[in-house]
């Protein structure tokens, strides 16, 4: 196969994760016989420096082209100015607008090997496998808001609002995902106090009802959800939520896996390329020191192979190489809990051996 990919390695550790990725996917295709053309592109802060844009039009333009799209991380505390006249974070907003990826799939299936590693209790984490499903173009994020003077100051708002058919497309696809795991969908929301829940509730039950009568289906409110997480995160199959509870969860569910530098994520949607990128940020505060995790980009990777470029078994090869590379006791930093680690280059590098 021969396919273009996009890269946006953006700010702080992303160049340096996304390299390791990119020598994943070398390999991957001069195993199985693929040819993947690479192609970088300036977006985040870098492009604030250089373009004046966190999404300038020619990455885009190349996004758009490309089979698949890679990105590292973006912000960073140079461009965290309020009063700047763009942020880092908007370029990433648009770049999912623009490519109509509504569904972010955000997978939680902590490592055997990594148990000790969480905070949480073995006995707890044991044979979780959670995929969220979250929506992505629509909700807060991309409401109507703005301000206005107030006899205290100002007031602001942000306006939580969806339609029928964005909360429709998103209840398809996290169901149909089901329908290929352990066949259970929970949706979460906050429908004892915002109309714009309780519309997810509806739609969400006549769609599972008409179209999924195989699947179980229950409903958990958000704030309870937090704890349920925690608590008996094994129960979960596929879970599906708006924009912002779904931002929320899944960085408390990256804790279950015991380290953000674990958990990629795949954001899908309209017929075109696919944005994949490791659920953490930028990291600042280790950028540059060649000590960051690598795996969630790797992973990542192994996502696009399967969504984007329908690769299954390539993608399952990266995955079981990372488990063996875990397996064996390697660990960077964030997952070492004290002990020796190694590099993001070393780690890169044992991934490939097993490849
Ligand atoms: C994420 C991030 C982004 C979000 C930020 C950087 C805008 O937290 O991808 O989860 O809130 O969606
Ligand atoms: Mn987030």
């Amino acid at each position: 196969m021969d396919a273009k990919i996009v890269l946006l390695p953006g700010d702080g550790i992303g160049p340096e994760v996304v390299a390791e990725a990119v020598r994943v996917l070398e390999a991957v295709a001069a195993k199985f016989g693929h040819k993947f053309a690479f192609t970088s592109c300036p977006m985040g802060g870098n492009a604030i420096d250089t373009h004046g844009n966190p999404l300038p039009d020619e990455t885009l333009a190349a996004c758009r082209k490309a089979d698949a799209v890679l990105l590292g991380a973006v912000g960073g505390p140079k461009w965290d100015d309020p009063a700047a006249k763009t942020r880092p974070e908007v370029g990433l907003l648009k770049i999912r607008k623009e490519l109509g990826l509504f569904a972010n799939l955000r997978p939680i299936k902590p490592s055997a090997h990594l148990l000790d590693a969480s905070p949480l209790k073995r006995e707890i984490l044991e044979g979780t496998d959670i995929l969220f499903f979250r929506e992505l173009t629509g909700g807060v994020y991309f409401g109507e808001s703005g301000r206005k003077p107030h006899p205290s100051g100002e007031e602001a708002w942000s306006v939580m609002i969806y339609s029928t058919g964005e909360i429709e497309r998103i209840v398809r696809l996290a169901a149909t995902a089901a329908r290929g795991r352990r066949g259970k969908l929970t949706m979460v929301d906050k429908a004892n106090v915002l109309e714009v829940s309780r519309l997810w509730r509806s739609v969400t039950a006549r769609v599972m009802k008409e179209e999924f009568p195989d699947i179980k289906y229950d409903t958990v409110l958000v704030d309870a959800m937090a704890m349920h997480l925690l608590s008996r995160p094994r129960d979960f199959d596929v879970v599906v939520t708006e924009n912002l509870f779904g931002d929320i969860l899944t960085d408390e569910g990256s804790m279950l896996t015991g380290s953000m530098g674990l958990l990629p994520s795949a954001s899908l949607g309209e017929p075109g390329p696919g944005l994949y990128e490791p659920i953490h940020g930028s990291a600042p505060d280790i950028a540059g020191k060649g000590i960051a995790n690598p795996l969630a980009t790797i992973l990542a990777a192994a996502m696009l192979l399967r969504h984007s470029l329908k690769l299954e078994q390539e993608a399952t090869t990266i995955e079981t190489a990372v488990e063996t590379v875990l397996q064996q006791g390697a660990r960077t930093a964030d997952i070492a809990a004290g002990k020796p680690s190694i590099a993001t280059r070393a780690m890169g590098d044992l991934v490939l051996r097993q490849l």
